[in-house]
């Protein structure tokens, strides 16, 4: 079976270390982050490292929904035989940021970015079925909270909170997807990775010299990207998970997620407000 897998975010750390094994499986593979050098270079190492020519490259800043946009149909004429996406690219900030919509930044790009990506591409992934959709979350959702009045968090803003509520988004978005794919050749699921040393704090802003004294000392005990990337190589490419659709893993396992994640009141009130989000900026992702 040929595989073509956009993975987002795969520069550096979990989405390099997957890109790089799924290269090595022989597979198509797009690599995907912001600037045009670093996916250069990362394609290059990876050709280097797989012998797979295989291996291309899409820019765009998930912060930006037309970047998000022009990916998708840059995937959809470059790559048209896509059937695995991971939508894995995420970023944190001590400092509340907000994009150029007016959107709280790690909002857009650990969830709303992919909502839009994934339905961009929903019709693409259907046609070339059996297809897998893995979204990364984090172990952090479970203590997510969905802030409907204030989801910019313009009021308090913290870097947990905002992590959190995105990571929780993640996985509520999985399961309602799951739902809306049932009949479809299409699975979706979502994952934790693990606690993984790879040196993503210290790109973010803000931390203080404490925090980051502590992060160095204890970093060498976290899981190296490559142990990182195991569940989402294992999702998008194992035969024991083919027809499983609507999970969350943990080490390769189903595990159970939070409680609040299987609401579905609250998976069908996230999955409106953001298309509405979406519409808003005047986006047409053809819901
Ligand atoms: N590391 C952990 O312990 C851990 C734990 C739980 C969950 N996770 C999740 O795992 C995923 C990967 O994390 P990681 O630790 O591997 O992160 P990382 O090493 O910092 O890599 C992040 C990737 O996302 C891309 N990215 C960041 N901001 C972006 C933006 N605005 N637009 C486009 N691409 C952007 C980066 O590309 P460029 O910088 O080249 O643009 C890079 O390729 C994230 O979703 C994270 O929340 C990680």
């Amino acid at each position: 079976m040929n595989h073509t897998a956009l993975i987002t975010g795969s520069t550096s750390g979990i989405g390099k270390a997957t890109a790089i094994k799924l290269a090595g499986l022989g597979w198509n593979v797009v690599i995907h982050g912001r600037s045009e050098d670093r996916c250069k270079a990362t394609v290059k190492e990876i050709k280097a490292m797989t012998r797979n020519e295989q291996v291309a490259f899409v820019a765009a800043d998930l912060s930006e929904l037309p970047q998000v946009k022009a990916i998708a149909e840059k995937i959809r004429t470059d790559f048209p035989k896509l059937n695995v996406l991971i939508n894995n690219a995420g970023t944190f900030s001590n400092t509340r940021l907000v994009t150029g919509d007016g959107l709280e930044r790690t909002w857009v790009v650990n969830y709303l970015s992919r909502f839009l990506l994934t339905s961009l591409l929903l019709d693409v992934l259907k046609k070339n079925g059996p297809s897998r959709i893995i979204d990364v979350s984090g172990a952090y959702h479970s203590k997510g909270y969905i802030h409907f009045d204030d989801i910019h968090l313009a009021k308090h803003y913290s870097m947990a909170i905002a992590n959190n509520q995105s990571k929780l988004a993640n996985v509520l978005f999985t399961y309602k997807l799951a739902r809306m794919l049932e009949g479809t050749p299409v699975t979706v699921n979502t994952l934790h990775p693990g606690a993984v040393n790879t040196g993503s704090v210290l790109k973010a802003d803000g931390f203080s010299t404490f925090f980051l004294w502590i992060y160095r000392l204890l970093s060498p005990f976290f899981k190296s990207p490559e142990q990182g990337a195991e569940t989402s190589v294992f999702l998008a490419s194992s035969l024991e998970v083919e027809a499983v659709s609507g999970k969350y893993f943990v080490n390769k396992r189903a595990r159970t997620s939070s409680r609040a994640s299987y609401d579905i009141d609250l998976q069908d009130k996230l999955w409106d407000l953001t298309a509405q989000m979406i519409r808003q900026i005047g986006i047409n992702y053809g819901d």
